[in-house]
């Protein structure tokens, strides 16, 4: 009998990717997903990759009452928590919501759990995080803040992770700090689908070369780094869904663990040298103009990933050109 994981959050970006690479690697997958910033259609992509259907429950991880009656239905091995809201402009227009939705529902969850004695949680944490770095590579145990509400909801989860391993040192838990989660799946099946305007870089280049808007604005080109672009480390969401797997895997073979580890390719690249790698990619060049820098951004960001490496076996092996090929084959199905 197969391990069955709840995935909530599992229709989304990071979520679907992650329901393929842990049915390859032999888990059952549920999901629950309120279909807030998803489609339905996506878990057809998922089965047509995988070959297999996962069970999929439309519900939201704040009706306490629904997920009593999930894990009551269902003996879970662990569940990879994906399920919340993500952008920072929006979370200091509604942070309420954010509050809601990222901490609130995180507990719910939690409480759901507790109560059905499933101890094995996998969290979606971020670099943002680390606030501005004060070192780069970013180690994990770097000094941590927040400068917006989305930003503190991911503090506060992983305070509250942290409390609870404490309090009942039977959990296993893994904060994983994602960096910059771009590209999608190498059949173009799956990938990111941004509602309106793209807030983050890669949606947003991979519009203008479809020809839907005109020209990215980069933010800034005086910042301290090599081009005066701001420099991120961009991670293929193929290589994130791994080390969910990865990370899995080690939990349910180790001792009760808090573990926090990084998930980024410890390279940095600036925006310009996106923009160029999509072209690459596009067979055209993806216009853009210089704009003024964007309140909140740091200069550069990326990863320490020698604790990934070590503890998950994991590393992330693709490179900027996969990820703007595969980002650009999604593209084109999205468009078409
Ligand atoms: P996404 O919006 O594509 O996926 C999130 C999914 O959760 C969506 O399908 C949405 O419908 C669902 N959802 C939201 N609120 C819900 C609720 N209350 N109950 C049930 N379902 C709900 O986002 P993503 O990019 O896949 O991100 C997944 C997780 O990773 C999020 O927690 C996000 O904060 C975190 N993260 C994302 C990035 C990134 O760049 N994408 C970076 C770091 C961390
Ligand atoms: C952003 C969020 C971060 C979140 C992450 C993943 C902010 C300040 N930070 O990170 O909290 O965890 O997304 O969801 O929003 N850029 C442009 N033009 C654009 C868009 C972006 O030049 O149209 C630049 C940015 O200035 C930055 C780089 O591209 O230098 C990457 O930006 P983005 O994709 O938004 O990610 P982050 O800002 O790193």
């Amino acid at each position: 009998m197969s391990q069955k994981i709840l995935v909530t959050g599992g229709t989304g970006f990071i979520g679907s990717h992650t329901c393929v690479e842990l049915q390859a690697a032999g888990y059952q997958v549920v999901i629950l997903d309120s279909l807030y910033n998803s489609q339905k259609s996506v878990l057809d992509a998922i089965a047509s990759i995988s070959g297999q259907r996962s069970e999929f429950i439309q519900g939201d991880i704040r009706d306490a009452a629904l997920l009593q009656q999930v894990f009551k239905q269902y003996q879970f091995q662990a569940v990879m928590h994906f399920a919340g809201l993500k952008a920072v402009g929006e979370s200091v227009a509604q942070p309420l919501n954010y509050y809601d939705n990222n901490v609130a529902g995180t507990v719910t969850l939690l409480q759901a759990m507790q109560v059905a004695d499933v101890r094995t949680f996998i969290f979606s944490s971020s670099a943002t995080v680390y606030g501005d770095p004060q070192t780069l590579p970013i180690p994990e145990d770097h000094p941590c803040s927040a400068t917006n509400p989305y930003g503190h909801t991911k503090l506060v989860v992983e305070e509250i992770l942290a409390n609870l391993y404490a309090s009942e040192t039977n959990w296993r838990i893994a904060r994983l700090r994602y960096f910059n989660p771009v590209g999608a799946h190498p059949s173009g099946l799956i990938g990111e689908a941004p509602q309106g305007t793209p807030n983050n870089l890669m949606p947003y280049v991979a519009q203008v070369a479809s020809g839907q808007r005109q020209q990215v604005s980069v933010f800034g080109n005086d910042y301290d780094t090599p081009d005066g672009t701001g420099v991120r480390d961009y991670i293929h969401v193929m290589d994130l869904a791994q080390g969910h797997v990865a990370a899995l895997r080690y939990c349910l073979a180790n001792e009760p663990e808090l573990l926090t580890v990084n998930l980024g390719t410890g390279r940095g690249y600036s925006v310009l040298e996106m923009i160029e790698a999509f072209s690459r990619s596009s067979g055209k060049p993806v216009a853009y103009q210089i704009a003024p820098r964007r309140p909140g951004d740091i200069a550069s960001c990326w990863a320490d990933t020698r604790l990934a490496e070590t503890k998950l076996n994991w590393r992330a092996d693709k490179d900027i050109q996969e990820m703007c090929d595969d980002a650009w084959r999604w593209e084109g199905r999205q468009s078409n």
